[in-house]
């Protein structure tokens, strides 16, 4: 049986021999209604990827970015430098940890999804020319399904889509694989079930939102994991701090880690296969 460590040596050796080079690195997250913890989820998962592997982390919100909140920083330049024409998006990294980079976004500037110059194939054309210095590239989109983010999903490699168990959460979710379909989005799907109270609820809400895209849009899903509601979640983001470095041993912490090791296989395998 190969452990994890091994898995992923092995799944690399063959990658090495194959010619495959388009790899499997941008994962979006997404979800419709706003709050299903998106901006959590895309902070601490980067987090737990860091651990061992180069991962950048862009905050895509257009309107109210937060990700600099939740870990406490105080960005000097943000995504809006890229979109008034201002800076290139390398020039707007900050080095977290040697590992973990971020490109923060803005808040307060509502306008800058109007009146800019970068688009969302500049802002990727760029991403292409940042893919070779990192494992992982995630972005925390915000809510709603509007065009900016639509566009921006429709170019990621993976769509993580992060639900709750609340029905309006899951029609959401519903939602935006039928969006992501009407617009022809040729990526990979995966689904985030957040703030269960116990397993059997995340199961329960997997299995309406897989019945509901089985039924109407013919298509099987993938459930990347579930994280439990959590309390430390809260006490983390009052303490300004990831969840995975102020609690490392709460049950949503050890999800989060489970969750991240299979997002590495998820993309070893899909390189690999280049499904
Ligand atoms: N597993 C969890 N347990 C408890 N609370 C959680 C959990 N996940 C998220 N939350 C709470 O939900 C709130 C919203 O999370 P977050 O800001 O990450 O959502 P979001 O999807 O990014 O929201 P938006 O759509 O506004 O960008 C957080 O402030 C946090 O308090
Ligand atoms: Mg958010």
């Amino acid at each position: 049986m190969f452990g994890q460590a091994e898995r992923v040596i092995e799944l690399k050796r063959l990658k090495s021999e194959s010619d495959i080079n388009s790899d499997v690195k941008t994962f979006a997250f997404t979800s419709g209604k706003g709050g299903t913890g998106k901006t959590f989820l895309s902070l601490n998962i980067g987090y737990a990827l860091s651990l061992h592997f180069k991962v950048l982390i862009i905050d895509l919100d257009p309107n109210l970015s937060n990700a600099n909140i939740m870990i406490n920083e105080i960005p000097k330049k943000t995504i809006y430098n890229f979109y008034s024409g201002q800076n290139l998006l390398e020039e707007l990294i900050t080095e977290y940890t040697p590992n973990l980079h971020f490109i923060f976004g803005d808040s307060g500037k509502l306008e800058y999804g109007k009146k800019r110059y970068g688009s969302t194939d500049q802002l990727f054309n760029q991403i292409k020319k940042l893919q070779h210095k990192y494992d992982f590239i995630l972005f925390d989109t915000g809510s709603g399904a509007g065009d900016e983010i639509i566009s921006i999903l429709k170019k990621s490699d993976v769509n993580i889509i992060v639900t709750s168990p609340e029905p309006t959460a899951v029609m959401d979710a519903y939602v935006m694989i039928k969006l992501l379909n009407g617009n022809n989005y040729s990526g990979k799907k995966a689904i985030l079930i957040n703030k269960c109270s116990d397993e059997e609820e995340g199961q329960t809400t997997f299995k309406n939102l897989e019945l509901a895209v089985s039924h109407f849009l013919n298509e099987k899903l993938f459930l990347l994991g579930m994280i439990n509601s959590d309390k430390s979640v809260t006490q983390s983001i009052i303490a300004q701090n990831l969840l995975l470095k102020n609690s490392p041993s709460s049950n949503a912490a050890k999800q989060i880690f489970k969750i991240s090791d299979q997002i590495n296989e998820f993309a070893h395998v899909a390189n690999i296969l280049q499904i």
